[in-house]
């Protein structure tokens, strides 16, 4: 019989690939759940700038999504991840979004009720059949149905894992709770010893880094209620250099003046380290060449 290496190449002198995969804590997880993972954070950067258009499940028509159809698709070339409910998913968002989609799967209570009264509200086959990239559960650590909210994301931890689909766990910060490194760095780790593949909570100016390094899954900012752009860029930049591996931002994406050019913006900030004055010189100048249009 012919001697196979006489036709074939089995690389010997080649070393086998045995890359750790780029995200913090996530190695010793399962093929798909990275796979979605790297259609959630952009694998050449390890970040993710996710736009978060779910604010309806709670609070209706928020400003500037009233006619999601006409306001996001302009922005969807820039995001990484779109986070939203199934029920704007399937109504208004073009099914040829080839980026990571993470579905709000908690809700309940509406503004004029207890928000921390919140259900599981999506059953994991209507997950895959979205063929969603990680599954948004609010955790509301100190709130009155703390144990509640945490419930949810241990069943959708466990309902996840079991079909190879990321929890992201998002700390929600009730009224009476102090925006403070101290609370976001407890909210962060009950949240990632319990599961969550990564997790979501405020930046906070005074140690924030202390939030990042003590929570073992990647940690991405929320937004926040509208600020100035320059302002927002600098916080989202303050994030990152502290360890945040993105932002999930919404009202200060799409209520800028000019959201097509603030995503860019915060994108330059996140992915590539630009300083925020200089994202934010883009920002003034294109939209400045765009009125002169
Ligand atoms: C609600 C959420 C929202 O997605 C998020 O807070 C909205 O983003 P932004 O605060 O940037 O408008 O998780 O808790």
């Amino acid at each position: 019989m012919k001697d196979v290496r006489e036709s074939k190449d089995f690389h010997l002198g080649v070393p086998p690939q045995n890359e750790a995969f780029f995200l913090k804590g996530s190695n010793s997880l399962d093929w798909g759940m990275k796979n979605r993972l790297a259609r959630i954070f952009e694998p050449r950067s390890g970040k993710t700038v996710m736009l978060a258009i779910d604010h309806g499940y709670f609070q209706g028509p928020t400003t500037g999504l009233e006619r999601v159809d006409v306001t996001i698709p302009p922005l969807l070339p820039y995001a990484d991840t779109l986070m939203l409910t199934r029920g704007v998913l399937r109504s208004m968002i073009p099914p040829t979004f080839g980026r990571g989609i993470v579905l709000r799967a908690t809700g309940g209570p509406s503004i004029l009720k207890e928000l921390s009264n919140e259900h599981i509200a999506v059953a994991i086959e209507d997950a895959i059949r979205l063929n969603v990239s990680a599954l948004a559960v609010q955790v509301f650590i100190g709130g009155e149905y703390e144990t509640q909210s945490v419930g949810n994301l241990t069943r959708l931890v466990d309902q996840g894992n079991s079909c190879g689909i990321p929890t992201l766990a998002v700390t929600a910060v009730g009224r009476d709770m102090v925006r403070e490194a101290r609370y976001m760095r407890l909210a962060c780790r009950i949240c990632a010893e319990l599961g969550a593949t990564y997790v979501k909570t405020y930046y906070v100016p005074e140690d924030f880094e202390t939030v990042t390094a003590s929570c073992p899954v990647p940690v991405v900012i929320a937004g926040g209620k509208k600020l100035p752009e320059l302002e927002a860029l600098r916080m989202a930049h303050s994030a990152i250099q502290q360890g945040a591996l993105g932002v999930d931002m919404g009202r200060n994406i799409f209520q800028a003046e000019a959201p097509v050019l603030m995503i860019q913006a915060v994108r330059k900030v996140v992915h590539e380290a630009e300083t925020p004055e200089h994202a934010f010189e883009f920002y003034q100048s294109m939209k400045a060449e765009a009125a002169m249009v």
